[in-house]
């Protein structure tokens, strides 16, 4: 149980810290441009071009730190090594599945920052799962197993909302969520 906790853990960290990241980074111009459909924002202003890059930057770091902590304890057969295509994709899923999770909010005319419980939680797990099943299927399948994935569903929406509730106290988000 113990290892199962460890590798979703280890596995969604380069995937928790894109969110917290575009936090920090974000601001400057919105990726829609101040663009409107139906008369909303295509995604609002709380998706800045800098925010999502320097989220995906993020992560990327992390994949690349963890890989070299696994290689220098020689943990490869305990821990996930992350290949090429997963480093990138895994926080990269994580930042467009948030960018989806808006545009659908705008959608259903949820202005910006305002809480979708469910949504705001997972959705970046949905996009970094989605964009790693389809670049890497075979370690996927080796790590993500159901337990593994039943510990990522139950952990990752406590993680974010303390996360999110910390940031907010720090002063460095607008809502605690
Ligand atoms: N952020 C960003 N670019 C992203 C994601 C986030 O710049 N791709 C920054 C924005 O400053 C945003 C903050 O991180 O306000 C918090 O992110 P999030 O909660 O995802 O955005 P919200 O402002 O709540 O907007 P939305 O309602 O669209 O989720
Ligand atoms: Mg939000």
């Amino acid at each position: 149980m113990l290892e199962v906790i460890v590798t979703a853990l280890w596995v969604m960290l380069p995937a928790y810290v894109p969110n917290n990241a575009a936090v920090l980074f974000g601001g400057g111009r919105p990726i829609d441009g101040g663009r409107m459909y139906k008369g909303k924002r295509l995604l609002g202003d709380g998706k800045t071009w800098r925010g999502t890059a320097g989220g995906t930057l993020a992560g990327i770091l992390v994949a690349v730190v963890l890989n070299v902590i696994v290689s220098f304890l020689r943990a490869g057969d305990f821990l996930p090594v992350f290949p090429r295509s997963v480093v990138v994709m895994l926080p990269f899923g994580a930042m467009l599945g948030d960018l989806l999770a808006s545009f659908f909010k705008r959608r259903f005319g949820r202005e910006r920052g305002v809480a979708v419980p469910g949504l705001d939680q997972l959705d970046f797990v949905v996009g970094a799962l989605l964009l790693v099943v389809l670049v890497a299927p075979n370690w996927f399948g080796d790590v993500f197993t159901l337990p593994v994935i039943a510990v990522i569903l139950v952990v990752t929406p406590i993680l974010h909302l303390s996360m999110n509730i910390a940031a907010y106290q720090i002063g460095w988000k607008n809502e605690p969520y």
